[in-house]
């Protein structure tokens, strides 16, 4: 056997030198995403880490921080509502710190991590599973890990979606406003006030078949009884089975020209910034109702209010604004057929509390130097 001929071994040889050439791209490209240095540089470092939390969080995930790392030096902002200016966080940076917690609207970019000057952060952990207020290959390259707080709010934030389009299609605004208000509700019931959609039985469009987009599927299906479509990269046949099966548009304009609800569930990038624009507005039905519990940016939202008001569309019920939080004299406030939740997505106890703990998970992990239990994914 080991005196085949060097002709019958030359397959053999081509096929090691292969693997050790794949092997040391792999390792390469690992290292340019800033895995490789799992953070040796800090052990060399004197004092305490030093982590920032931008936000009050809850007493729990605190107390699960001071257990793992016990000798951290841990600097909370005293304030839920608000984080620190970015000036702050830039002197932070300056002085060192290992670690950083933030939440959405926490701008992370590479001006930012400029400061960073002593090259000391490993880790960003962030209380949320969108990161595209993080830029994460300006964090690669600097060798810091980012993780985000996946699958724990899919439920919630369906739940919400479909409460969100149900209050949308039933004019729950302008009902609530009615029984608030002296005068507002005149008589006991009337033959055609407060008249609005049905959501039963509808064709529901759903952009974006992730988690959250198959458990809002599964809801309005299984519940409402709703068709479902549904458009993004690829077509999913293993998990469309279950939603009817919901039917795929590889066409955007077609879901858009067929749905009665429009829900856009994909991440803001800078394939989905502005998705909806006016033609695509154009494209759906006027009776449509266009629902978002993604990002506000995902929406051209003049042009939403130039639809409603011309009666190109509906109804539009959105947990996402462009700003955040949105001015009480915004144009969309003003628009008849707009319902706006504050960003309440994931607001429930016990998925906040879920989110924490996830949130410091991936923080201690990466403080030890350790493997991200939650990593943003890698094609980001
Ligand atoms: C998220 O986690 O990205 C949500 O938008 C906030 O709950």
């Amino acid at each position: 056997m080991f005196c085949a001929t060097r002709r019958a071994r030359e397959p053999v040889r081509q096929m090691v030198c292969r693997r050790v050439v794949t092997s040391i791209t792999i390792c390469a490209w690992w290292r340019r995403c800033g895995y490789g240095r799992l953070h040796e540089h800090r052990t060399a470092m004197a004092g305490p880490v030093r982590i920032l939390i931008t936000r009050q969080i809850q007493a729990q995930a605190i107390d699960y921080i001071r257990e793992e790392l016990p000798e951290a030096e841990l600097h909370v902002h005293p304030d839920e509502h608000a984080s620190p200016s970015r000036r702050e966080v830039e002197t932070w940076l300056e002085r060192g710190l290992d670690a950083l917690v933030c939440v959405i609207g926490d701008t992370v970019d590479e001006t930012l991590l400029a400061h960073d000057v002593q090259r000391r952060l490993r880790v960003i952990s962030t209380m949320s599973v969108g990161y595209n207020h993080i830029d994460v290959g300006a964090c690669r390259r600097r060798g810091i890990v980012v993780g985000h707080t996946p699958d724990v709010l899919t439920e919630t934030t369906a739940d919400l979606a479909v409460g969100l389009l149900i209050a949308t299609a039933r004019r729950f605004r302008e009902a609530l406003q009615a029984v608030d208000k002296p005068g507002g509700w005149t008589s006991s019931w009337s033959p055609t006030w407060l008249c609005g959609v049905d959501v039963h039985h509808k064709t529901v469009g759903i952009i974006g078949l992730g988690r959250i987009g198959v458990a809002v599927a599964r809801r309005l299906h299984h519940g409402f009884g709703c068709r479902i479509l549904y458009h993004g990269s690829r077509e999913k046949p293993e998990v469309a089975a279950e939603l009817g099966p919901a039917s795929f548009r590889p066409v955007l304009d077609d879901l858009l020209a067929e749905s009665d609800f429009v829900i856009p569930l994909c991440p803001l990038t800078e394939k989905t910034r502005n998705l909806i624009h006016a033609a695509n507005l154009r494209r759906m039905k006027k009776t449509a109702i266009l629902i978002n519990v993604s990002r506000g940016e995902v929406i051209d939202q003049d042009a939403v209010c130039d639809a409603l008001e011309r009666g190109w569309l509906t109804a539009f019920g959105t947990d996402v604004t462009v700003p955040e939080p949105l001015p009480t004299n915004h144009r969309l406030l003003s628009v008849p057929g707009v319902t706006v939740l504050p960003h309440i997505g994931s607001a429930t106890g016990e998925t906040r509390l879920a989110m924490a703990r996830i949130c410091i998970e991936n923080l201690v992990a990466g403080v030890k130097g350790k493997s991200l239990p939650h990593p943003v994914p890698l094609h980001s």
